[in-house]
C-alpha cells in the first residue's frame, strides 16, 4: 500500500500566519503539523510516501523531509497547481500509486489515541483483501463542517455528505482513507462540485453506490483533531503539550517511530539527534529514546 499526504490549500482562512509558508508546516506545540499525518502512515507500516503540496510551498517541504531516508521513508513530492479538491490527490499520484492501493491523509489532520496502530493495521489488510474502501468516522459536535456518514449497526454506510445543513448523524468522515486502486479511475469520473472542487465524498459517494465503502467509527477515548483555524491550532498544540507534558513522551515524534520500527539504527537516530541535543526535542531523542 502506498501512502499521500495532501497538505495543498491556500491557507486564507489562517491568514496572515500562512501568507509566507504553508499551513502544515505551521507549529503544533514542538514540531510541524504534517509530522502528525506522516507518523500516521508511518504507524500503518506504509513506506512509499508521495508528499503533495502547492508549487511555492513544495521546495519547505522537500527541506524539511528531503528523501525520507534518514527516517527509512521514500518519500516523494508532487505539484498540485490549483486547489482543486482532495481526490484530485490520486489523478496526480497516478504513477505513483501505480498498481497499488492507496491510503490516502489530509496534512492538517491530528489523531491521538491507544490501538490506533492496530486499528491502521487492520484497515489497511482489510482494503487489501476486499477491495472496499475505508473511511473513519468520529463523534463531533459541529459535524456540519465535515463530510458526514450515516451508518447501520453492521458497520454498513447508509449516505455520507460533504458538509450538510442537515447532518444525518453526529459522525465526521475524517481526514484519513483506504482505498483500492480503483480509486484513481474513480477520482477521474467525478465532477466538480457547487465549490468547484472535485470532493473526497464524490469518491466515497461512488464507492458507496458500488456497496464498497465501510466505515469504521474511532472510540470515544478517541482523539481526534483539525486545525483549520487559529483556535482549532490552538487547541490542539495545547492538547498536544499537555499529553507530553504528563507522560513525558512525544506525539508523533517520527525519528522516534522510524527507530522502534527498526528503520534506522542507533547510530543513525544520533546523527540525528546529537546536533539538536541542547532543545527539548533533541534531548528527547538523546536521552529518552536512545537511552
Ligand atoms: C475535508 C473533507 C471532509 C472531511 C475533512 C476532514 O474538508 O472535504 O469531508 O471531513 O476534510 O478534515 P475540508 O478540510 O476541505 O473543509
Amino acid at each position: 500500500m502506498k501512502g499521500i499526504i495532501l497538505a495543498g490549500g491556500s491557507g486564507t482562512r489562517l491568514y496572515p500566519l500562512t501568507k509566507g509558508q504553508s499551513k502544515q508546516l505551521l507549529a503544533i506545540h514542538d514540531k510541524p503539523m504534517i509530522y502528525y499525518p506522516l507518523s500516521v502512515l508511518m504507524l500503518a507500516g506504509i513506506k512509499d510516501i508521495l508528499l503533495i503540496s502547492t508549487p511555492s510551498d513544495l521546495p519547505n517541504f522537500k527541506r524539511l523531509f528531503e528523501n525520507g531516508n534518514h527516517i527509512g521513508l521514500n518519500i516523494s513530492y508532487a505539484e498540485q497547481k490549483n486547489p482543486n479538491g482532495i481526490a484530485e490527490a490520486f489523478i496526480i499520484g497516478e504513477n505513483f500509486i501505480g498498481n497499488d492501493n492507496v491510503c490516502l491523509i489530509l496534512g492538517d489532520n491530528i489523531f491521538y489515541g491507544g490501538g490506533f496502530t492496530k486499528l491502521l493495521k487492520k484497515g489497511l489488510e482489510k482494503v487489501n483483501k476486499s477491495n472496499d474502501a475505508l473511511v473513519f468516522g468520529y463523534y463531533v459536535n459541529d459535524a456540519k463542517r465535515y463530510g458526514v456518514v450515516e451508518n447501520d449497526q453492521n458497520g454498513n454506510v447508509i449516505s455520507i455528505e460533504e458538509k450538510p445543513q442537515h447532518p444525518k448523524s453526529n459522525y465526521a468522515v475524517v481526514g484519513l482513507y483506504f482505498y483500492p486502486n480503483s480509486v484513481v479511475e474513480i477520482a477521474k469520473k467525478i465532477s466538480p462540485s457547487n465549490r468547484g472542487e472535485l470532493e473526497i465524498t464524490s469518491v466515497n459517494q461512488f464507492y458507496l453506490k458500488n456497496k464498497q465503502l465501510k466505515v469504521e467509527l474511532l472510540d470515544d477515548d478517541f482523539t481526534w483533531l483539525d486545525s483549520g483555524t487559529h483556535e482549532s491550532m490552538l487547541e490542539a498544540s495545547n492538547y498536544i503539550h499537555t499529553i507530553e507534558k504528563r507522560k513525558g513522551l512525544k506525539v508523533a515524534c517520527i525519528e522516534e517511530i522510524a527507530y522502534l520500527l527498526g528503520y534506522i539504527s542507533k547510530t543513525d537516530l544520533m546523527k540525528i539527534a546529537e546536533p539538536i541535543q541542547n532543545n527539548p526535542y533533541g534531548k528527547y531523542l538523546m536521552e529518552k529514546v536512545l537511552k
